[in-house]
């Protein structure tokens, strides 16, 4: 039966000790990281990066259970003609596929947005399906400030997810839901919990009235933090007990798994409030990670654009992968990131 083939590929997403490298930055935003590294974004340049980290044997065999692709990526060939899709199959891990199309300005509610691409997701999510994706990514964006968020936003952004959702199920493809509450701005991490409750009360709310299969789907919400400009940063552990307590009271236990965004905090950082909460709580879900920005800052910097630096690159995304399949585990320690690169 379709949803059972859908509870098998969420609870594999979910496995034990591995997580989920998000590579599907778009056009505009891997221009932007390759330009931070001084690499210019060509087809090949961002094929050479991706294959590299596909490639990278010890991360994605032991640590990496699903990569999170751009269209562009989905149907790229590596170096010697095997699909970058197929790299990723013969690692263990699944391939899956971004299929939102933006966060774009919404009407009547200015400085928040609305993230589009349902039209014609039906068939698109049919032909990622023939490509070999068996999960999807959309993102809904929250922005935090004067007077925002409003609840038109929240709402008509969780009634988007739930039918990117409902669509994603019919079409035998695991969704992940992604409501982002950013981290920008100076607000205190109060606001940032009593935001993430409202939100996430709305998505799951939405998630019923549209029919979708909590025990087929992952969410990716953002931690419990400071925003960033706050004078007042919240520690590791408050993080962890704030995070715990909202997603307790929001997300039933039939979700198998919640897989977190970085949203911008450091990489160690983003380690170690992962691994705080698996150490420290009895949870009804497998709490891992969906990292883009955390897993890939150190092999980005330590690639730069060069062929010759392939494998300290490879090297810096084990170590990370690591880190983060220990923080799942509950295990990591703050000694093992010495000496790394
Ligand atoms: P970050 O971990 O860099 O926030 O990216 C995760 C992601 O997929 C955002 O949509």
């Amino acid at each position: 039966m379709a949803a059972n083939e859908l509870h098998a590929i969420a609870q594999a997403m979910v496995a034990k000790g591995k997580g989920i490298l998000a590579a599907d930055e778009s056009g505009g935003t891997i221009k932007k990281r390759f330009d931070a590294i001084s690499v210019e974004s060509t087809e090949n340049s961002r094929r050479d990066y991706r294959e590299l980290l596909f490639r990278t044997d010890e991360a994605m065999k032991n640590y990496v259970s699903g990569v999170i692709l751009y269209d562009e990526t989905l149907r790229q060939k590596g170096a010697d003609g095997t699909p970058l899709a197929r790299i990723i199959q013969n690692s263990g891990a699944i391939p899956g596929i971004k299929v939102d199309a933006g966060a774009k300005r919404l009407a009547g509610c200015p400085g928040e947005t609305i993230t589009e691409g349902l039209d014609g997701l039906r068939e698109r999510l049919a032909e990622y399906h023939g490509l070999g994706a068996r999960f999807a990514k959309w993102r809904a964006v929250i922005d935090i400030g004067a007077g925002i968020p409003s609840y038109g936003c929240l709402h008509q952004n969780a009634q988007a997810l739930a039918r990117y959702a409902a669509l994603c199920q019919e079409q035998k493809i695991v969704p992940i839901v992604e409501p982002e509450v950013l981290m920008d701005g100076d607000h205190d991490i109060a606001r940032c919990e009593s935001v993430t409750e409202f939100v996430l009360k709305e998505v799951f709310q939405e998630l019923y009235y549209a029919k979708v299969e909590l025990e087929g789907m992952v969410l990716k919400p953002n931690m419990i933090v400071s925003g960033k400009k706050c004078a007042q940063q919240a520690g590791v552990a408050e993080v962890a007990e704030r995070t715990v307590k909202i997603l307790k009271r929001c997300v039933p236990p039939a979700v198998p798994g919640i897989a977190f965004l970085s949203g911008g905090q450091s990489d160690v950082e983003a380690t170690a409030h992962l691994n705080a909460m698996n150490a420290g709580y009895t949870l009804p879900w497998t709490l891992t990670f969906s990292y883009g920005r955390a897993l890939q800052a150190a092999p980005q910097k330590a690639w730069a654009g060069k062929a010759g630096n392939v494998p300290a690159a490879q090297k810096a995304f084990a170590h990370r992968a690591h880190m983060n399949g220990l923080a799942v585990l509950g295990q990591w320690k703050a000694e093992l990131e010495k000496g790394a690169a």
